[in-house]
């Protein structure tokens, strides 16, 4: 698109369209997503295909530099992002400051723009290799950063990785292991993680993506901008709606598991109250993700044999949600998130843990946009708006009012 042109024609006549639900903010060749038909593509491939026979690493590379890699460049991006894993031991003291009862979202939006004071070469990256090198840096040192949050609720001494094991082995090792037992590796678990990180890798201009390209396109630098969209992804509506909808899953249990009650709630226009887990932007037929991942949800259950009732309230939500009039006028069908906090409770992970695993799973297309948006040299992002204020006032000193 000749966006110089465009502009012409449109002889620079504001549009207004809150919430961007018809405003394209960039042209893209990342994430495709038809809506209507419920595909998601990164770079062509289909999330389906991807999330059955590709790693996370692979992906990441993928969404970042537009090709699958080969096995000696998939090595070598892993090397580099092992050799860049060592995180500044003073940030241990800021993680330490924190109180315990801290949302793990706000300490990893904090330690993640905290980096920034420990990397400032990181900052000014005018090259594609000062890019490279910001890029693994963060890949190495994010998970430290994740299985920090974790460990600081749990009261756990903060560790380091081990640069032997595969990325995402390494990631639960970290999280997961304790000064008096030996930590198992449990393939169920890092196959399982390696899946859902792959769904929410990208998924193109969504709330904290564009929050990552707006704050990007100041050339503020890549940590503090994927900081910024961490604290995007924390709200209810976006990343946040994974712990919303295992607590409200967790309030129709102990209610008494009378799933007609909430559905009414949810339809009730004088109640605040929304179906977490329901509804997306640009899905209007299916989410192609909770597809995969309710499949994954029964799978990983099944076998680390658990069981889990609010896996049955969902079901229940999701058939009846699919025959009401009021779900199905508005095209409300169950999100990404409605099913992937059943999978990480299974895996042990704590509820508040929840939007800090999409965080962990979104970097690399945060990542390959932020990239995007900065070789093309896209100008500042700068909305305009429509003034609704007073005209103008004459002034009156205090005195007079
Ligand atoms: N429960 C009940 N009603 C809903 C829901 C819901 N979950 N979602 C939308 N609606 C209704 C709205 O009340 C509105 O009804 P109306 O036409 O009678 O006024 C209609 O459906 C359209 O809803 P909007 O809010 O205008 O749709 P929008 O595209 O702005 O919002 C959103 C999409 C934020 C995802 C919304 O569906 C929602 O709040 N869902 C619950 C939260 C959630 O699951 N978020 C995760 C999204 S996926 C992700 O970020 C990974």
């Amino acid at each position: 698109i000749d966006i110089k042109a465009l502009r012409a024609v449109t002889n620079g006549v504001t549009t207004i369209d809150p919430g961007y639900k018809n405003t394209a903010s960039c042209e893209s060749a990342i994430t495709f997503l038809d809506g209507e038909e419920g595909i998601l593509r990164y770079r062509g491939y289909a999330i389906e295909e991807l999330a059955e026979k590709a790693g996370f690493l692979e992906v990441a590379y993928l969404l970042i530099f537009g090709e699958l890699p080969n096995q000696s460049q998939l090595d070598k991006f892993h090397k580099d992002i092992k050799d860049e894993s060592r995180v500044d031991e003073d940030l241990k003291k800021i993680v330490e400051a924190f109180p315990k009862s801290a949302h793990p979202m706000g300490v990893l939006a904090s330690l993640t723009s905290a980096l920034t004071a420990f990397n400032p070469s990181s900052v000014n990256v005018d090259s594609e290799e000062d890019m490279y090198k910001a890029i693994v840096k963060i890949l190495g040192k994010f998970p430290v950063l994740v299985a920090w949050t974790l460990r600081k609720k749990q009261g756990l001494p903060l560790n380091y990785g081990n640069k032997n094991l595969g990325y995402v082995e390494n990631i639960l090792k970290m999280m997961f292991e304790t000064p008096n037992e030996d930590y198992q590796q449990n393939d169920i678990l890092v196959n399982a993680l390696d899946k859902l990180l792959i769904l929410h890798a990208d998924h193109e201009q969504n709330c904290s993506t564009s929050t990552v390209r707006i704050v990007g396109s100041s050339h503020a630098g890549l940590f503090a901008s994927l900081s910024s969209g961490i604290s995007a992804l924390w709200g209810p509506l976006h990343g946040g709606a994974n712990q919303a909808v295992l607590e409200m899953l967790e309030a129709i249990k102990e209610d008494g598991g009378d799933t007609k009650k909430f559905m009414a709630k949810a339809k009730d226009k004088n109640d605040p109250f929304r179906l977490m887990g329901f509804g997306h932007r640009v899905y209007k037929n299916f989410d192609p993700r909770a597809k995969i991942i309710k499949v994954a949800a029964d799978e990983v259950l099944g076998d680390l044999g658990v069981e889990d009732p609010v896996l049955d309230i969902a079901k229940g939500l999701a058939s009846e949600a699919l025959s009401d009039p009021y779900f199905v006028d508005r095209k409300l069908y169950p999100n990404v998130d409605f099913y992937s906090g059943i999978i990480y409770r299974g895996m042990g992970i704590p509820v508040e843990m929840f939007t800090v695993m999409f965080a962990l799973g979104r970097l690399p297309g945060w990542i390959a946009q932020w990239r995007e948006m900065r070789l093309k040299k896209e100008p500042i992002g700068r909305p305009r708006q429509i003034y609704t204020g007073e005209t103008h006032r004459p002034f009156k000193s205090i005195s007079e009012r």
